[in-house]
C-alpha cells in the first residue's frame, strides 16, 4: 500500500512510467486486493504445470492469450505455475536432443529453461517467456533477444547458462518429467492442475485451479459466476497487439 501511494506523484512524469507501472500490476500483481495479505500460503497453492515446446503454435496461442490471465486475475496468488519447456522433443543415442520444430526451437526451449533457472521467480521468468512466446504467435522469433532489453532484463546470466552446458543439462532434466508424466502426455501444450490433466479442456484453467483450492484466500476472480468463468475463457483484450488468429482448441501430437 505504501508504495502505490507513493507512485502516483510520478504518474505526472509521462507515459513511459504510467506504462511500467501497467506491466508490473499485470505481472507482479501489486494491483490486486489478494497481495496485501499475501495471498494463498505457498503450502496451499495449486500447482498448474505446463509442458510445452517453445514453437508450438497452440503451445503459444495458449501462452500469450490466456495463461497472462493468471496474473491480471490474481489467481496466480493461489498458483504454483510451473513452466517445462521441452514437450514433444526426443534424446537421440548419442546423448543429442532434437526438437520437433528443428532446431530453433531447442535453442528456444533451452533458453526459456535458463531464463526460469536464472529468474526463478515466476513474475520475473513469466514476462520473459511471455515476451519471447509473443514473437513466436507474431512468426517473430528469430528476435527473441530484444526481449531482454525489452524488459530491462542483463543477457549475460542467460548467454552463459546457455553457453557452459547447464541450459542442455535443465533440458535433460525437463525430458526425464515430461516422460515421467502419469498418464503420459499425448500432445502439447498438456496443462496438469493438481496432479490432474486437463486434455483439451486446458484453456479453463482458471475453473480448474479455484476447485482445486482449499484455503481460505479464495481470489475473487474464483467466486464470479458462470458467466465470468466463460468469459475467462475467452480471449477478452480485443486490443492486444496481438491478434487472436483461432479460437479452436488444439494441440500438437507427438
Ligand atoms: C484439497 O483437498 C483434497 C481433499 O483432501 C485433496 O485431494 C487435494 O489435493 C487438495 N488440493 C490441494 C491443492 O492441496
Ligand atoms: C547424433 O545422432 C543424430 C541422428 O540420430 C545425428 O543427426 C547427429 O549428428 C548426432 N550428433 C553427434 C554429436 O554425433
Amino acid at each position: 500500500m505504501e508504495s502505490h501511494r507513493r507512485l502516483i506523484p510520478f504518474l505526472s512524469l509521462g507515459n513511459h512510467l504510467l506504462i511500467l507501472l501497467i506491466i508490473s500490476c499485470l505481472f507482479v500483481n501489486h494491483c490486486s486486493g489478494s497481495s496485501i495479505n499475501g495471498g494463498g500460503s505457498e503450502k496451499e497453492k495449486v500447482t498448474l504445470e505446463l509442458y510445452y515446446e517453445s514453437l508450438c503454435p497452440y503451445c503459444s496461442n495458449l501462452i500469450v492469450n490466456y495463461l497472462y490471465k493468471l496474473f491480471d486475475s490474481g489467481v496466480i496468488a493461489i498458483t504454483q505455475l510451473k513452466l517445462v519447456p521441452y514437450g514433444n522433443a526426443k534424446i537421440r543415442a548419442n546423448g543429442t536432443i532434437t526438437c520437433q520444430h528443428g532446431q530453433y526451437e531447442c535453442l528456444l526451449n533451452t533458453v526459456e529453461a535458463c531464463a526460469i533457472d536464472v529468474w526463478p521467480d515466476v513474475n520475473e521468468h513469466f514476462p520473459f517467456i511471455y515476451c519471447v512466446e509473443s514473437l513466436v504467435y507474431q512468426g517473430k522469433y528469430t528476435q527473441w533477444e530484444t526481449c531482454f532489453e525489452k524488459l530491462g532484463l542483463d543477457p549475460n546470466p542467460v548467454a552463459n547458462c546457455y553457453n557452459t552446458g547447464r541450459g542442455k543439462e535443465l533440458e535433460l532434466g525437463y525430458a526425464a518429467v515430461t516422460n515421467d508424466l502419469k498418464p503420459p502426455h499425448r500432445y502439447v501444450p498438456w496443462v496438469v492442475v493438481d496432479g490432474q490433466p486437463l486434455y483439451d479442456d486446458y484453456r479453463n484453467f482458471i475453473s480448474y485451479i479455484c476447485k482445486a483450492y482449499n484455503g481460505t484466500s479464495v481470489p475473487s476472480a474464483c467466486s464470479e459466476s458462470s458467466i465470468g468463468v466463460i468469459l475467462a475463457s475467452l480471449p477478452y483484450r480485443t486490443n492486444n497487439r496481438v491478434k487472436v488468429i483461432s479460437q479452436n482448441v488444439g494441440h500438437n501430437i507427438m
